[in-house]
């Protein structure tokens, strides 16, 4: 999605590269990838997490602007990059993301069929929207063409542009997290692609306070969804059973305690929320997990930090009836091995997707 199309074009005359900065704005951080390509490989060239204050973001508004300037400044500095050009991803109620066939025709009419048959399904107002669409295929035989919808409020994209240009960079490109996720997801598994788009994947990302679902079949994207829960609620309730601050719970429930246990109190609230979140899932599934459902996926990734809680995976399997894999983007994409070590690719590889999605766009 080009939300900012080309209005920043004349800045480019300093661009040597062509990739873009991911920014990734996440509840417990700000995420920035810097990635290159040479012939048909990317590379993870460099990343930087700073993370954010347990206020700065409250239910997608953010409230400490200056905490989240600041914080895309010092990843900026991290990352020791020469360029400023970036891709910042968005999510949210304002945003949203719609596979649909259209009738065939020229690209001006395939446009035109797009813009009305999308007018329907954007609940937050199509005039004040930056609406996008990619052709996924061509359905000859059909007449049709199979595409996929992006729709963003423009203020939410705006305020982000905003925060990121006074941290010095320059934005140029918006795009949703859900389609970075399918993105980095098309680069890591290129041999086993056609097999994981036919019989459909659905890849969960646990986020802090969103988990985001998506169904990948016939090429892209068929369903995203997000779930306005996440870690943050693990985090709060041992903080308030344990009377513990906001700091202690989260390190106590990602390290454990100081022998790296988990105390038995903890687990037990783990394991209640997943059963919250996975019958939310659950809903938002059913028509793809239903054993004997002709559309049922056969294949289940999962990313972002939550995704490494305790038993959170076995869960999700026994949901969705198939086994599930750590979506791990280093399986193609490669990175600069002077730059990383083992530790920070591993955590990268579950919290970083998102940014790293953000980073394969090109201007
Ligand atoms: N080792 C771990 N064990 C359990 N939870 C973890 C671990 N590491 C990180 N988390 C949790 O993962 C969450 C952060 O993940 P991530 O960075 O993917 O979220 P985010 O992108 O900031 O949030 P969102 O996508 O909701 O805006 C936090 O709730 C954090 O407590
Ligand atoms: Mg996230």
């Amino acid at each position: 999605m080009s939300g900012l199309k080309d209005t920043l074009s004349g800045l480019l005359a300093n661009f040597d590269k062509g990739q873009l900065v991911g920014i990734d704005i996440g509840l417990s951080s700000v995420k920035m990838a810097m990635m290159s390509k040479y012939k048909k490989t990317y590379k993870l060239e460099s990343y930087a997490a700073v993370d954010l204050s347990e206020a700065a973001i409250i239910e997608d508004e953010i409230q400490k602007p200056d905490e989240i300037i600041d914080a895309i400044s010092r990843a900026f500095t991290q990352i020791k990059s020469k360029q400023r050009i970036c891709c910042i991803g968005v999510d949210g109620p304002n945003t949203m993301t719609k596979r649909m066939q259209v009738s065939d025709g020229t690209a001006e009419e395939v446009e035109d069929n797009v813009l009305w048959e999308s007018e329907q399904y954007i609940p937050f107002g199509v005039e004040d929207s930056e609406i996008d669409y990619f052709v996924i295929r061509d359905i000859k035989d059909q007449d049709v063409k199979d595409v996929l919808v992006v729709a963003a409020r423009n203020d939410i994209s705006e305020k982000l542009i905003s925060y990121t240009k006074e941290a010095g960079l320059i934005p140029k490109v918006v795009d949703l997290k859900s389609i970075a996720i399918s993105n980095v997801f098309e680069q890591a598994y290129p041999d086993r692609l056609d097999e994981l788009s036919e019989n459909g994947t659905i890849i969960v990302d646990f986020g802090a306070q969103t988990t985001t679902v998506i169904v990948y079949k016939n090429n892209g994207p068929v369903l995203t969804r997000e779930i306005p829960y996440g870690g943050v609620l693990i985090t709060e309730e041992i903080q308030r059973q344990m009377g513990l601050s906001y700091e202690e719970a989260e390190d106590l429930k990602k390290s454990g305690d100081e022998n790296g246990n988990l105390p038995e109190e903890i687990m037990g609230i783990i394991d209640d929320k997943v059963v919250s979140l996975m019958e939310e899932l659950r809903k938002i599934l059913n028509f793809y997990i239903a054993a004997g459902s002709s559309e049922q996926a056969r294949f289940c990734f999962a990313t972002g930090g939550g995704a490494l809680l305790p038993g959170i995976v076995e869960t999700l399997s026994e949901l969705v009836g198939v086994e599930v894999e750590y979506l791990n983007p280093f399986e193609t994409i490669e990175f600069n091995q002077k730059n990383f070590s083992e530790d920070e690719i591993s955590y990268i590889a579950s919290s970083g997707v998102v940014a790293m999605g953000l980073g394969l766009r090109k201007v």
